[in-house]
């Protein structure tokens, strides 16, 4: 079964309240958070993370765009994430972040940007819930899925089975209705979308069209 990730960075920033509201018939809320640094935009931190969690039943999965990530995982896990995913280019100890995540009693998964190979999996595929694969370049809202990334998809897929894993795979970037099946064809799971989900006029509707599609009805 597919899962849906309204990503609130096409939210209503004054209204995130109501807005996470209007999607609750998806899996997860997927929180996008960039430091400057690791991506070219600035976000939100745990504080709003903390504050949204009382209004959400979703699944908060937190997407860390920021360098030395390992310095914000006990923040984030306080203020209520349920999944953590810390991107492969950040380097560092990434075995270590992963476990720290974990143990912290929340899921794991690693972000790869598009010019990541899938390798870089292997030896972490064991700590491993999520797989996410970025179909656009990090850092904004509203940019065109990239094609060959399908390809990325299906070689993570295929590393995830040689290794006995069933961690999800996700997308994120460009998702909407027409390449949502692309992706979920190809092996994707999770499907992070944010402009095609709160830039369409009902939001639930939107996360339903998604699920639709990918299921060829
Ligand atoms: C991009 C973010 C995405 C973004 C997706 O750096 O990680 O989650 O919100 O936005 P859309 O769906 O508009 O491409
Ligand atoms: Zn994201």
């Amino acid at each position: 079964m597919i899962k849906v990730a309204p990503s609130i960075l096409a939210a209503d920033f004054a209204a995130l309240g109501q807005e996470i509201k209007r999607i609750e018939n998806a899996d997860y809320l997927h929180i996008d958070v960039m430091d400057g640094h690791f991506v070219p935009n600035l976000t939100i931190g745990p504080p709003v993370v903390a504050a949204l969690r009382p209004h959400s039943r979703l699944v908060f999965d937190v997407h860390l765009m920021i360098t030395g990530p390992e310095r914000y995982v006990a923040s984030f896990l306080e203020a209520g994430a349920d999944l953590i995913t810390i991107h492969a280019e950040t380097g560092g100890h990434l075995h270590r972040t992963l476990t720290q995540i974990k143990e912290g009693g929340a899921r794991a998964g690693l972000a790869l940007n598009p010019a990541t190979p899938p390798e870089v999996l292997r030896y972490l595929v064991e700590l491993l819930d999520l797989v996410l694969v970025m179909t656009v370049n990090p850092g904004f809202g509203g940019q065109a899925f990239i094609p060959g990334m399908l390809a990325k998809i299906a070689a993570v897929k295929q590393l995830l089975e040689a290794a006995g894993s069933s961690a999800e795979i996700a997308v994120d970037g460009g998702i909407d209705a027409k390449t949502a099946p692309l992706a979920a064809k190809a092996g994707a799971t999770v499907l992070v979308a944010g402009s095609a989900i709160f830039g369409s006029a009902d939001p639930a509707q939107a996360v339903d069209e998604i699920r639709r599609f990918c299921s060829g009805r």
